[in-house]
């Protein structure tokens, strides 16, 4: 039976989107599949709409090109997440338009490429009658249900890249560099960044810190003849009595912008130190480029699954990674929980074994 089913890019772009939608267009033709990519998330269902035919024998390149070919949004009448893993109901007005969209386009089953946000709109228009499979897509790896999403490891690759390199000029003019990197609620991007990359101060959401305990490693360091400090801050951390740093007009319906915690923390170290300080944040970088080896595996999985669920008849399921396989949950898992690092987990155990001040 031949068969069509549409994919739609939502929320913040990464590595790795490019790689699903190309596994995704190569497992469904060998079914004889067709497969219609929507433009500019899911406001390309609506009218007028905005979608691609993605032929698989004109794709090129997609494995390792960065960014989305469909393009991607967060904002507008498809925003859902407003903030600390909180979100909002999709009109309904809005979803009775996807769902007739949907079947305008003739579409069997969407594929929804995605983090939080855009997967409680995958799990609101499943239980609106379309029939949706979710792929878990972030740097920030803060998705329940998944060991690990795609783009995560590209950005921690990213990080830890600038960290080898802020190493050897901080040695070199004997400061301190501050490196901020992104990852929202969660910690995840600045504890295995920081850890891969030898980071002597790793802060972030999880565990609120003190100036005291920042400074108390650094001097610890000097005393010891070692000159220089790295220090990896999350952009979601914060001081013990503070709040989280945020940047810019902040929107009711779309999450805070994050920003200025790299600069807060850099400032602080210097006057307390008197050691200079600069300031490194790492921003959309840990977005852009081509996806890790890892990632670019675990995408053709997830691609790859995804399409043979579909044909399966399941939905409302989301691809997995358990660590060792790709599996698939319920979408509703995945949705609404913050995964944040563990207190008591293995990253945290372990740059406490070595050392490492986490700020507290
Ligand atoms: O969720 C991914 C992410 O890159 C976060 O780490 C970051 O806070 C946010 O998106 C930035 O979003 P935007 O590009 O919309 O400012």
């Amino acid at each position: 039976m031949a068969r069509k089913i549409g994919i739609v890019t939502g929320g913040g772009d990464c590595p790795g989107l490019n790689a699903v939608i190309r596994a995704v267009v190569k497992t469904a033709a060998r079914r004889g599949w067709e497969t219609v990519g929507i433009l500019g998330g899911f406001e390309g269902l609506l009218e007028p709409q905005s979608t691609l035919a993605l032929d698989a024998e004109k794709l090129g390149n997609l494995l390792t090109r960065g960014g989305t070919i469909l393009g991607t949004s967060n904002r507008g009448r498809f925003s859902a997440k407003t903030g600390h893993g909180e979100s909002r109901g999709i009109d309904v007005a809005v979803l009775d338009d996807a769902k007739k969209g949907f079947q305008k386009l003739g579409l069997e089953a969407l594929i929804v490429v995605g983090g939080d946000g855009s997967l409680s709109i995958a799990l609101q228009l499943q239980n609106h009658g379309v029939p949706v499979i979710g792929i878990p897509k972030t740097i920030d790896n803060d998705l329940a249900a998944t060991v690990m999403t795609f783009g995560f490891d590209s950005a921690v690759n990213c990080a830890t890249d600038a960290l080898d390199r802020l190493h050897s000029t901080s040695e070199s003019h004997r400061r301190v560099m501050v490196l901020e990197l992104m990852g929202r609620y969660a910690g995840w991007i600045a504890i295995y960044a920081g850890i891969s990359g030898g980071a002597d101060v790793i802060l972030i959401p999880e565990i609120p810190y003190t100036y005291e305990s920042v400074c108390a490693k650094i001097a610890e360091r000097e005393a010891r003849g070692r000159h220089f400090s790295i220090v990896v801050i999350a952009e979601g951390a914060r001081p013990k009595d503070g709040a989280i740093a945020t940047k810019g007009a902040q929107h009711a319906d779309r999450e805070a912008r994050l920003g200025g915690a790299g600069e807060r923390v850099a400032a602080e170290i210097e006057s307390r130190t008197g050691k200079e300080t600069r300031l490194v944040v790492l921003g959309h970088l840990q977005r852009g480029g081509s996806p890790t080896a890892f990632d670019r595996a675990l995408c053709t999985g997830f691609g790859a699954l995804a399409v043979e669920l579909i044909a399966e008849q399941q939905s409302g399921r989301m691809v997995a990674f358990t660590g060792a396989q790709i599996a698939h949950v319920p979408l509703e898992d995945a949705v609404g929980h913050l995964k944040q690092v563990g207190l008591d987990g293995s990253f945290v155990r372990t740059a406490r074994a070595l050392g490492i001040c986490l700020g507290d």
